[in-house]
């Protein structure tokens, strides 16, 4: 390597390029949360995070001088060193590669990092039927919220813990003027120590690598039916499943998927099909027999017998006994809408709060996934 001044070249590029994805696709995927609708987008920043840590980790045994983990500073007493010659020495000099605190910093980044992207491809897989576990929903469904839980403040403090982080290099960067920050943009850093290599080997197994990863990370955004993005939720048809229902009920509005209500819902909705929202059905529209059979259908899939999420969901806001006649008419519908303006409801593309399927494609086919939610314009 040419030696500089002063400075020790302490970042290939490999460790670079692995440095600034994983900090971009975090901050995308922390972003793209804050909008249910880019649910897609957000999985597959969480997919490239994911594989970007794990070479990172092979990266701590394998990689280059400074990167590999024994050459870590864990002690707690070069913790403390470290921070009182901050404080009393300004110009300091520093050894090349990890100082105690960002050996420290990247641990946990590892650690919380993985159980991240863990517990969000469990969730995925529960919550959502969809990914690389969607097989799980099936059984674990209920535990859809405790997962979601694990998720979020995991991640929370990630985010804190990053912001730290910059503070930190910043205060390297323009305090003590050590060129931290530009270090992972240069690889040279103002310190003491040899400088890092790189056997052509680790060089060329690390670009594959990280086109591989990045050419499924294109994959993932651009398809929908792909291992880390499938649902078990494929769209029902239900003229082909139940015509009666498909015919008598589709008839002034698109059918709604049978787990959308409870049984005990159904029920009042069947029973009082002379005052239907305003419309008076009569037996001639839909005869006695075709009601109770398309009752039994619609009891026999309802909310209970359903692991979607929005089974689980307003199964779990109701109480006991509560039978609504309209999911728009629970607190649960209200809860999750209530910052739409009331104004689009009524607007020519939509319609009606009670017309679903206008920003939630599919959903007269039983889909609901968040990645298709799209108010019209
Ligand atoms: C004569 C026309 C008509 C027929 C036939 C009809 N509906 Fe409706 N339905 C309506 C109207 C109108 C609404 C209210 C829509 C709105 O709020 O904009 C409605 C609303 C609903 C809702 C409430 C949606 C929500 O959450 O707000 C359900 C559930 C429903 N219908 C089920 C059925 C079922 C089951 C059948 C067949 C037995 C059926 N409908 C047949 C006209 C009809
Ligand atoms: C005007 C468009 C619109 C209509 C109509 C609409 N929704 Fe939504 N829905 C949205 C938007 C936007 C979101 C995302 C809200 C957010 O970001 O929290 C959403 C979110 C949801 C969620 C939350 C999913 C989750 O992650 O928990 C459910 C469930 C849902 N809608 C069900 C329905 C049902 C059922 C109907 C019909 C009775 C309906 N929606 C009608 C726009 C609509």
């Amino acid at each position: 390597m040419n030696k500089k001044d002063g400075k020790v070249f302490v970042w290939p590029i490999c460790t670079r390029i692995i440095h600034w994805t994983i900090a971009l696709s975090f901050t995308a995927s922390f972003f793209s949360s804050l909008n249910k609708s880019y649910l897609h987008y957000h999985v597959a920043f969480g997919w490239i995070f994911g594989v970007m840590l794990i070479y990172r980790i092979v990266w701590g045994f394998f990689g280059p001088r400074y990167a590999t983990f024994n050459t870590f500073k864990l002690n707690f007493i070069d913790l403390q060193w470290y921070f009182k010659e901050k404080v009393v020495n300004r110009w300091r000099k520093i050894p090349a590669g990890h100082n105690p605190a960002s050996s420290w910093y990247t641990i946990l980044v590892l650690f919380f990092g993985s159980l991240i992207v863990v517990s969000g491809a469990f969730l995925y897989g529960i919550q959502e039927g969809s990914g690389i576990f969607a097989f799980l929903n099936k059984e674990y469904y209920m535990y859809m919220i405790e997962f979601f839980d694990i998720h979020l403040y995991v991640s929370y403090f990630l985010f804190i813990w990053a912001c730290i982080h910059i503070v930190g290099v910043m205060i390297e960067q323009f305090y003590h003027k050590t060129n931290m920050a530009f270090a992972m943009i240069t690889g040279y850093k103002k310190a003491e120590g040899k400088d890092s290599d790189i056997t052509p080997f680790g060089n060329i197994a690390s670009y594959i690598f990280i086109i591989v990863s990045f050419v499924s990370f294109v994959y993932i955004v651009s398809t929908y039916d792909n291992m880390v993005t499938r649902s078990i939720f494929t769209p029902i048809d239900f003229e082909q499943e139940y015509k009666v229902y498909y015919t008598d009920c589709g008839n002034c509005h698109k059918t709604y998927p049978p787990y959308m209500l409870p049984s005990r819902s159904w029920k009042r909705i069947m029973k009082d099909l002379d005052n239907h929202f305003g419309e008076e059905i009569t037996e001639a529209n839909i005869s006695k027999e075709a009601r109770t059979s398309i009752l039994t259908y619609l009891t026999n899939n309802s909310s209970e017998h359903s692991t979607n999420k929005v089974a689980f969901k307003l199964m779990n806001s109701l109480s006991k006994d509560e039978a609504p006649k309209a999911i728009t008419k629970t607190d649960y519908w209200r809860e999750i809408h209530k910052d739409i303006d009331p104004k689009i409801f009524k607007s020519k593309k939509v319609k009606s709060r009670a017309y679903c399927w206008s920003c939630h494609e599919g959903f007269e086919n039983g889909i609901f996934r968040n990645d298709k939610i799209s108010i019209p314009k």
